[in-house]
């Protein structure tokens, strides 16, 4: 069970890490579009911040021989990146050619059971299922997920669910009980996570009570 970071700010992938429990980091064009820097930049900043982090990094082309060409750049920038790739034809193609030369990749803009299946049959590592955007029109991302999940656990595939496009501290939860495997979240998800109010009077309770509590005296 993994959580990510959906962003390329420097700021919330910093506070990310200091929290704890920040294992990854997903980006896509529209992410990186916000930044006002690079891609390349983007992502050395995102490395020297943590090495270890997973790093998600999307192509741009849509013909499978510039997709292929940009995931050999495009690898080489962390040391854990894997490849986004959209759900397409064209994206599929490249999969099964990465796939053959080793480079992990991620099918991202899945939003159903059979562009998963396919995603898998290609050769991904990862398939990304956009939740939040199939709930904006009426439809269940949740059971989208769960539906994935089913079919990877009936054979046995060691394919990873990373569940995007996610926008409340609910749909986290409920992503992880459907078993998707890592939730990427914003910064702003992952700071609602963390806060309950009975944490914060639960807190001030053991602050007041500790001020009754005789303090030892140091001794000379
Ligand atoms: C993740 O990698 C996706 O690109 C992202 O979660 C999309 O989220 P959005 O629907 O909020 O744009």
């Amino acid at each position: 069970m993994q959580l990510f970071l959906d962003t390329a700010n420097m700021n919330d992938i910093g506070n990310g890490i200091a929290v704890g429990c920040i294992r990854g980091v997903t980006t896509n064009p529209t992410i990186i579009s916000r930044e006002g820097r690079s891609l390349k930049v983007c992502i050395e900043e995102i490395v020297q911040l943590d090495p270890e982090l997973t790093v998600l990094i999307e192509v741009v082309s849509v013909d499978t021989a510039g997709q292929v060409a940009e995931a050999r750049e495009l690898i080489k920038l962390a040391p854990n990146a894997v490849i986004k790739i959209p759900m397409t034809g064209n994206g599929l193609a490249a999969v099964r050619l990465l796939s053959a030369e080793g480079i992990p990749t991620a099918v991202t803009l899945v939003f159903s059971v059979n562009q998963a299946i396919a995603a898998v049959c290609a050769g991904a590592n990862y398939i990304a299922p956009f939740v939040g955007r199939l709930d904006d029109i009426g439809a269940d991302g949740l059971s989208l997920v769960r539906s994935i999940k089913n079919v990877l656990n009936q054979h046995d595939s060691d394919v990873q669910i990373i569940s995007a496009s996610v926008r409340s501290p609910q749909a986290v939860a409920d992503l992880f009980a459907a078993g998707s495997d890592i939730v990427t979240i914003p910064f702003s998800v992952l700071e609602k996570m963390l806060l309950h109010p009975l944490t914060d009077a639960g807190l001030l309770k053991f602050e007041e009570d500790w001020k009754s509590v005789p303090q030892q005296v140091a001794t000379g």
